[in-house]
């Protein structure tokens, strides 16, 4: 042990909102309460393989709070098992040794299922680590929410708000397609914050014939327009996922994208109304978070900050039935929390009228 903590902070992953946030509550905190010494890694897992490392003092994450992105840089290809900067080397053990050379005390790592997976690793190789949830997918287990999220439901309602007016003006079918990966948490928060009139999500498969029955019920109702709040990994009963590209080099190398597009070309056929379609993309996820988010990520950041000097290693930080907690990284890693069935977001929009394309 050195005579003062040290203690490092990367992000890892997609950037999010609330990054800079949760830096900035972990750092001063850590300097605040213990005294200690925080190093920050640049890009995520990629800083701490190639030694790129700074000593981030207070006034280095002063009037952070609001700022979007991450000031460390972050990489969702940097995975030290498998190490696309060597050829898919597993450079874990020069980690630990790194580490021990700069008498690091503990590492603080934010990110997303990829990230509480490696930390997962590292943690069994005997690294003192400490986990925060980051994503605007809120899909990780364990924590009932995940920084990020509230500000990428925030832009994706902003957007269909919107788009109802040209819906309504134009008497058309407006399809958004939202992130979320494989789960439809962004689709579904943001459909029920819009009244949108159908939420497709990947965990229910949707049927052509039952949206076509409800664009085609509201039309002969007098209200000549539909509003779908569609998640990037909805797809169609037996079909697939619409695949946007692959990115070899990652550790999870699909990107979807176009599932509008997919569904937009199986509705014109059957519709008299004309169709459009958005993908929001990157739009959710830039940008300064919301009140929420940012109060969270201070929360997470001076939980994470406690952990630490309690020597709680090995867990990530949690929102739990509105209280800060932790969960072992064994249960977090290699997992993905979806939209369950009964989940009572969806019994509140079916409650509304809401239609998730398929009968329920
Ligand atoms: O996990 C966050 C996320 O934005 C997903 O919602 C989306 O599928 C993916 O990342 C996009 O990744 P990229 O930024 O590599 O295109």
């Amino acid at each position: 042990m050195s005579d003062s903590l040290r203690v490092g902070v990367l992000t890892g992953g997609g950037d999010c909102p609330g990054l800079n946030a949760v830096i900035r509550a972990v750092t001063k905190s850590l300097i605040l309460r213990d005294g200690a010494e925080v190093i920050g890694f640049e890009d995520g897992f990629e800083g701490l393989i190639e030694h790129r490392a700074r000593t981030l003092s207070y006034r280095d994450v002063s009037g952070l709070l609001t700022v979007g992105g991450t000031i460390l840089g972050t990489s969702n290809k940097a995975n030290p098992f498998d190490y696309f900067g060597r050829d898919g080397a597993d450079v874990s053990d020069e980690i630990l040794d790194y580490v021990r050379e700069i008498k690091l005390d503990a590492l603080v790592a934010i990110g997303g299922d990829g990230t509480m997976s490696i930390c997962h690793g590292l943690q069994e190789k005997g690294l003192n680590v400490v986990g925060v949830p980051k994503t605007i997918d809120n899909d990780l287990v364990g924590t009932d929410r995940t920084f990020g999220f509230d500000t990428a439901v925030t832009i994706a309602t902003e957007a269909l708000d919107r788009l109802h007016s040209t819906a309504q003006s134009h008497h058309r079918v407006m399809i958004l397609e939202t992130m979320g990966r494989y789960a439809g948490w962004i689709a579904l928060y943001a459909g029920i914050a819009s009244g949108s009139d159908v939420v497709l999500i990947p965990e229910f498969e949707y049927d052509v014939d039952e949206i076509v029955r409800v664009c085609r019920k509201r039309e002969q109702g007098g209200q000549r327009f539909t509003i779908i709040a569609m998640a990037e990994g909805a797809k169609p009963i037996g079909g697939e996922m619409a695949v946007l590209k692959v990115v070899e080099d990652s550790p999870d190398p699909i990107r979807l994208g176009g599932a509008c597009h997919v569904l937009g070309r199986a509705l014109e056929h059957h519709l008299d109304s004309e169709i459009r379609t958005t993908i929001l993309g990157h739009v959710q996820r830039g940008g300064t978070p919301t009140p929420y988010d940012r109060i969270l990520s201070t929360a997470f950041g001076e939980a994470a900050a406690r952990c630490v000097a309690d020597q709680n290693y090995g867990v990530m930080v949690a929102l739990q039935n509105s209280q800060m907690a932790t969960i072992p990284l064994e249960e977090v890693a290699h997992k993905t929390r979806t939209v369950p069935k009964d989940h009572e977001m969806v019994r509140a929009a079916l409650s509304v009228g809401t239609s998730f394309g398929v009968p329920m």
